[in-house]
C-alpha cells in the first residue's frame, strides 16, 4: 500500500438485494492505522458493506480502493492484506482454541515452522494461553470474540473489519476487546473498519464514526464533531414528592439554563431531592439522526420522563452500554421535538410529570 494512500476509500457505493436498496451511493474515506466506524440501527447496511469491502459481496456499482488495491480488478490482493472478524463468531466449536489457530494459519498457508510461532505468540498476546487446549465449546462469549479476533491476525493483515465484535459480551470483557483493538492500531498500526451498535464503544475507540442510516451516511466526523451536531442536552429534576421534570437546555447555554431553571425552581419553593445535566452524547446524536422521523414526539417526551423517573428503570435511559434498539425510545426526545420547550421556563411549566 501506498504510504499516504487510505486504507479505504470509496465513492458511490451502491447496493441493492433485488428491489431493496440498502446501499444508495456511500462515500467514505478511511486513513490508514485509524479507527473507523460505522453506526447504524439494525438492517441499515453495515454487515453488506463490511461484505463488499471485504471482497465477500458484489457491489451493484461504485469505486472502490482498499488496501492500496481496487477491489473489483484485485479482488485477490485485497484479500491478502486484509481480516475479517464477521458478525456471527467463525470459530469451531469441536476444536481447541489452538486446533482453530492452527487451521486458520494453514488456510492461509502459514509455513510448518512459522505456523508453530504464529500459534503461540497469538495465544499469548490475546490472553488464550491458559484454554488453548480446550474445546471451544466450552468458551465462554467473550474468550470467544477474542479467539474470534486472534484468527483474523493470523494472516497479519494491516486492515481488519470487526463487524459487531462485542455484541452480546458483558461490559468487563467489552472493555477488555477495546483494550485488544487499540494495541492491533497503537502497536502495530493495523487500520481497523468496525461496526457497532454500541455508541459507547465508537466514542471509545473511533477516530471516525459515519451513521447509516436509510441507504446513506447521514453523519460523519470524528466523535466530538458528531455531539456538537446536537445543541442542548436536558437538565433533569426530581422533586421531594417523586415527580419530575425535563428540561431542555436552550441556545444560550448549560450555564444560563441550568441558572435560569434554579432561579425558577426558588421562585415556586419546589423542594428538589435531585438534580442532573445531561450533555449530548453519540446516543443522542445517532437517535436524533437515524430515528423513525414518523414517531409521534408528542408522546415521547412522556415516555422519557417516566423513564426518568420509573422506580422500575433505575438507570439512565441512554446508558451507554444500551445497545440501540433497546434505546431507541429516547430517540423520540430528539432536540427537533415540537413539545420541546423553547425556554427554561416553558419546559418548567409544561413538562412537570403530574401522574406520579
Ligand atoms: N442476502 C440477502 N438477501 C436479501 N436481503 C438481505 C440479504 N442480506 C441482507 N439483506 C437485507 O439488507 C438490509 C441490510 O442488512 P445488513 O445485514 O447489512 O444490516 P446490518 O446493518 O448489518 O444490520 P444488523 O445491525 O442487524 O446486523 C436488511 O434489510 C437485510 O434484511
Ligand atoms: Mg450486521
Amino acid at each position: 500500500m501506498l504510504n499516504k494512500e487510505p486504507a479505504i476509500a470509496v465513492t458511490g457505493l451502491r447496493k441493492s438485494y433485488g428491489p431493496h436498496l440498502v446501499l444508495d451511493g456511500i462515500d467514505l474515506t478511511v486513513p490508514q492505522g485509524t479507527i473507523f466506524s460505522l453506526l447504524g440501527p439494525n438492517g441499515a447496511g453495515k454487515t453488506t458493506t463490511v461484505q463488499i469491502l471485504s471482497t465477500l459481496l458484489k457491489a451493484d456499482a461504485g469505486q472502490i480502493r482498499v488496501a492500496g488495491h481496487d477491489l473489483a480488478a484485485e479482488p485477490d490482493a485485497v484479500r491478502a492484506a486484509i481480516g475479517v472478524t464477521g458478525q456471527f463468531s467463525a470459530v469451531d466449536d469441536l476444536l481447541t482454541g489452538e486446533e482453530n489457530l492452527r487451521l486458520m494459519a494453514d488456510l492461509l498457508h502459514v509455513g510448518r515452522g512459522r505456523r508453530r510461532q504464529t500459534v503461540h505468540a497469538l495465544l499469548e498476546r490475546f490472553d488464550l494461553a491458559d484454554v488453548a487446549r480446550e474445546l471451544v465449546a466450552a468458551y465462554s462469549g467473550g474468550l470467544r470474540r477474542r479467539l474470534d479476533l486472534a484468527m483474523t491476525m493470523v494472516g497479519e493483515p494491516r486492515l481488519i473489519f470487526l463487524d459487531e465484535p462485542t455484541a452480546g459480551l458483558d461490559p468487563r470483557s467489552r472493555r477488555d476487546l477495546w483494550q485488544t483493538v487499540r494495541g492491533l492500531v497503537e502497536n502495530d498500526g493495523v487500520t481497523v473498519f468496525l461496526t457497532t451498535q454500541y455508541l459507547e464503544e465508537a466514542d471509545q475507540l473511533a477516530d471516525r464514526v459515519a451513521l447509516l442510516s436509510r441507504g446513506a451516511l447521514v453523519a460523519e466526523g470524528t466523535p466530538d464533531q458528531l455531539k456538537r451536531l446536537i445543541p442542548g442536552g436536558h437538565i433533569s429534576v426530581r422533586f421531594a414528592d417523586e415527580t419530575a421534570l425535563t428540561v431542555r437546555i436552550t441556545d444560550a447555554g448549560v450555564v444560563e439554563s441550568l441558572r435560569s431553571v434554579l432561579e425558577q425552581l426558588d421562585a415556586c419553593e419546589a423542594e428538589v431531592a435531585g438534580l442532573s445535566v445531561h450533555t449530548p452524547d453519540l446516543d443522542d446524536v445517532f437517535l436524533a439522526l437515524t430515528g423513525d422521523a414518523s414517531a409521534a414526539p408528542t408522546t415521547a417526551g412522556i415516555g422519557f420522563l417516566t423513564s426518568l423517573t420509573s422506580p422500575t428503570s433505575p438507570t439512565s435511559p441512554a446508558a451507554p452500554t444500551t445497545p440501540i434498539s433497546q434505546a431507541a425510545p429516547t430517540s423520540l426526545t430528539a432536540p427537533t421535538s415540537p413539545t420541546a420547550p423553547t425556554s427554561p421556563t416553558a419546559a418548567v411549566t409544561t413538562t412537570k410529570d403530574p401522574a406520579r
